[in-house]
């Protein structure tokens, strides 16, 4: 089992109000990006790693890639005006088959094993996505009204890695290119072919960084990492 992976850094990080891309900012004085980084390259089943980055913070994510001994980037593409167009980026950089993981730079505390797990499962069946069962009630609501709530057993929220066969990732890519359509993940464009994804349970740790009492959540977690290690 191998896998490459494309992990979208590219964003502005608006919703974390930092002045500057989220990624670098640091928890335990190590930047969020690097975090991600020594995940995958600390994975032995881990073949490469494609980087989409924004311009302005190129110069900056080249040096901490050398400050912190990581090998295993092999490109490092310009990213897009929206997550989709970075991803699509990277992948058009791809000339070889097998597996590929997309996974969002900002989730720094995925685990080898679900890694290994969301690997297994797209080798046996094309497509695979992690997530947790919702744990909230959840209402459909318009105009600051319920019209009603949907039945929670069926729903689940969604994280990344996502991972694919190569092909059918960039047949997925290409028709959403032809269609002109714009999704908030992979897997929707996969599913726009009617191909299965099959889900894997992951863990409620895979946080996605995206607002500042996030950065509350973070320390937490690696508090609790800490212990699991010692
Ligand atoms: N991303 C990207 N290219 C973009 C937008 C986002 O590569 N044009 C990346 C981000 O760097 C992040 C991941 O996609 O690792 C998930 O996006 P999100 O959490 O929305 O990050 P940002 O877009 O940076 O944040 P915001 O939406 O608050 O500006
Ligand atoms: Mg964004």
């Amino acid at each position: 089992m191998t896998y490459q992976v494309i992990l979208p850094a590219a964003g502005q990080g608006k919703r974390m109000r930092a002045g500057k891309n989220k990624l670098l900012l640091e928890l335990n004085e190590m930047p969020v990006l690097i975090h991600t980084l020594k995940v995958f390259e600390g994975d032995e089943a881990c073949t490469g790693i494609i980087l989409a980055t924004h311009p302005q913070d190129e110069e900056e994510f080249r040096a901490l890639l050398k400050k912190y001994l990581i090998t295993k980037v092999i490109n490092l593409v310009p990213g897009g005006e929206e997550r989709q167009h970075s991803i699509y980026n990277a992948l058009k950089t791809i000339e070889t088959n097998g597996i590929i993981l997309v996974h969002d730079a900002a989730r720094p505390f995925i685990r080898k094993g679900h890694i290994h797990r969301l690997t297994e499962t797209a080798e046996e069946t094309g497509a695979a996505i992690i997530g947790v069962p919702a744990k909230d009630t959840m209402k459909r609501v318009q105009d600051g009204a319920v019209v009603e709530t949907v039945e929670r057993s069926s729903l689940w929220a969604v994280q990344t890695p996502q991972a694919f066969r190569i092909s059918l990732l960039k047949e997925a890519y290409e028709k959403a290119e032809r269609d002109y359509f714009l999704g908030t993940d992979d897997s929707s464009l996969v599913e726009r072919l009617n191909v299965p994804v099959t889900i894997v349970e992951g863990d409620y740790d895979n946080i996605k960084l995206t607002t500042p009492e996030d950065l509350y959540f973070a320390e937490a977690i690696l508090k609790k990492r800490e212990k699991e290690f010692c």
